[in-house]
């Protein structure tokens, strides 16, 4: 169901919450954007597993014919204390026109005030977090996957 729509440059932005989200469209978008460098991009049936077992994913899509996917969240909550972000990414060709501060937002609407929302920053997207007003913790820690 679509939450949001939003004028960007001529084009409709189109937020929603797609818990059935397809798993090659999600592959797509993690591609496009360069975090595909960094996920299991090459495994679908861990990509799916990533997909089924959040409780929360988020996307952008342009309003034209086909409704491309051009940004998506997924993340883990409880919807009461905390939510782990785990995966922001916008397509690269969509990136700089406010949708990851869109999806963002959207995220904070949906979780609403009493959750807080955490994530690990890619080197690169340390200035959007700090942009969006994001605090860093420098008491965070980290147990790394080996696999
Ligand atoms: C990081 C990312 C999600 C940002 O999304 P985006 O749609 O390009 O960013 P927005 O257009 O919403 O930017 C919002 C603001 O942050 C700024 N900003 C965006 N990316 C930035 C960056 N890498 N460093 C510093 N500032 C940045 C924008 O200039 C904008 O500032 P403004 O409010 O003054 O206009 C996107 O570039 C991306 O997908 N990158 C590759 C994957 C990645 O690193 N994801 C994060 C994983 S932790």
């Amino acid at each position: 169901m679509v939450q949001s729509a939003v004028m960007v440059e001529n084009s409709q932005i189109l937020y929603a919450s797609e818990p059935e989200l397809d798993v090659a469209e999600f592959r797509r978008v993690l591609v496009e954007s360069g975090l595909g460098e960094t996920r299991p991009v090459d495994d679908e049936a861990r990509l799916r597993a990533m997909l089924s077992g959040a409780n929360l994913v988020l996307t952008a899509r342009l309003d034209v014919e086909g409704r491309p996917l051009i940004g998506v969240v997924r993340a883990v909550t409880d919807f009461s204390w905390v939510c782990y972000i785990s995966e922001l990414a916008v397509s690269q060709s969509a990136q700089g026109l406010g949708i990851g501060k869109g999806l963002m937002d959207e995220a904070r609407r949906q979780l609403g005030p009493s959750v807080a929302i955490s994530l690990i920053s890619m080197p690169d997207a340390v200035g959007f977090y700090e942009r969006i007003g994001m605090k860093r913790m420098a008491e965070a820690f980290w147990f790394s996957r080996k696999r």
